[in-house]
């Protein structure tokens, strides 16, 4: 399994992540934003890093592409990095996929750290080693499955994160509870989602992470177990896509909380899932995400959309991992076009 700290004490931390390497081989990847709000923190815990050299990639995924890869290992180059040297990727789910990619390909791949500096990069995108960049108009096209040498998680990083950040990671947690056990949904759902304590949230933060880290070691390569992952994904990319059409594009959690409502939904139907958990995500899930506005003009294109998605299918059917209660993972459940758009009613309500 991955090596993952959740530090309450980043100076230590920051020392055993360090112990035994040569500080002069190591580089340290931020975008502008986590530069500038969390490599000073990051430095101060770690006095040792001071010299390192820093390079800052721009922020946001219109970055994660080839371009800035290239920029990346050129970089590598000129400062002499080897196989040996480590690679630190101080950022959220952007800095972590490209940066990973970057060093695991450089010299054939060299050792890397990820320290998520956001919710939802500490949660999902830190951990379990898929690393890549988006190609061609294509999310994530490129890219290799190569676990970070160590995890380092800190929620006092995410302090400078704006609320919608710090929502959209909770989605994935919110996720996480429900394809693991009724236990963390009620510690979830008792977290005050309005205050956001970052003290009160490291520990449901270490379960959430657990459960992803579980099914990663079961299932490395996605042939069965990992798509347990995908709940509330299949909707949740066709409402992201739809919302970048329209051009108020959505963040990635938040598609994946609407994607839950609909899917929460074809559970109950089609599983059986308890109606009271049904309702209970779904009240939670409109009044702190609000409800993506569509009508029914739009479900044939959302459909199509669901189709496109070619994680999702196989034979033409869309694949979909569904709950018979929290838990309970059933995955490539098919279910007709008719009860899709039932799903689709219910999430308007
Ligand atoms: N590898 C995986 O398994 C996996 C899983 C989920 C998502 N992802 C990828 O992760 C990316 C989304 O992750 P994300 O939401 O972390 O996006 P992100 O890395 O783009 O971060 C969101 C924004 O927050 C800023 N930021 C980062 N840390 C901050 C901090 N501490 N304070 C203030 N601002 C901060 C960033 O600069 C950026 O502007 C996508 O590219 C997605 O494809 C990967
Ligand atoms: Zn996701």
């Amino acid at each position: 399994m991955q090596n993952i700290i959740i530090s309450n004490d980043l100076s230590a931390d920051m020392k055993r992540v360090l112990e035994g390497k040569n500080t002069e081989q190591i580089f340290i990847l931020c975008d502008e934003n986590t530069a500038r709000l969390c490599l000073p923190r990051l430095l101060e815990a770690a006095p040792q890093l001071k010299d390192r050299p820093v390079k800052v990639i721009g922020a946001g995924d219109a970055h994660k592409h080839i371009d800035t890869v290239v920029e990346v290992w050129r970089w590598l180059q000129e400062q002499g990095a080897t196989r040996w040297s480590t690679m630190i990727n101080l950022g959220g789910g952007m800095v972590t996929d490209l940066g990973g990619f970057c060093a695991s390909t450089f010299k054939r791949g060299m050792n890397y750290v990820n320290i998520a500096t956001t919710l939802l990069g500490a949660v999902d995108a830190a951990v379990g080693g898929k690393t890549g960049f988006n190609f061609n108009g294509l999310k994530n096209e490129i890219g290799v499955i190569r676990e970070s040498e160590y995890v380092v998680e800190d929620t006092t990083f995410f302090c400078t994160l704006d609320r919608a950040n710090l929502i959209s990671g909770m989605a994935e947690m919110l996720k996480h509870a429900l394809i693991s056990d009724e236990q963390r949904w009620k510690e979830l759902m008792a977290y005050d989602m309005d205050t956001f304590d970052l003290k009160a949230l490291s520990p449901l933060l270490e379960k959430s992470i657990n459960v992803k880290e579980q099914i990663v070691a079961e299932d490395p390569y996605e042939q069965g177990k990992r798509k347990a992952l995908n709940f509330g994904h299949t909707f949740g990319h066709a409402f992201e896509s739809f919302t970048h059409e329209i051009g108020r594009p959505a963040l990635h959690g938040y598609a994946v909380a609407w994607g839950m409502v609909a899917e929460l939904y074809l559970s109950y139907v089609t599983l059986g899932f308890p109606k009271a958990t049904l309702l209970e995500a779904t009240h939670l899930i409109r009044e702190q995400y609000g409800k993506l506005e569509f009508g029914c003009k739009q479900y044939d294109h959302l459909y199509e959309l669901m189709t496109h998605d070619k994680k999702n299918v196989q034979k033409g059917e869309i694949n979909f991992t569904l709950l018979g209660g929290i838990g309970d993972i059933r995955i490539d459940q098919h279910v007709s076009r008719q009860l899709v758009e039932e799903a689709f009613d219910y999430y308007l309500g």
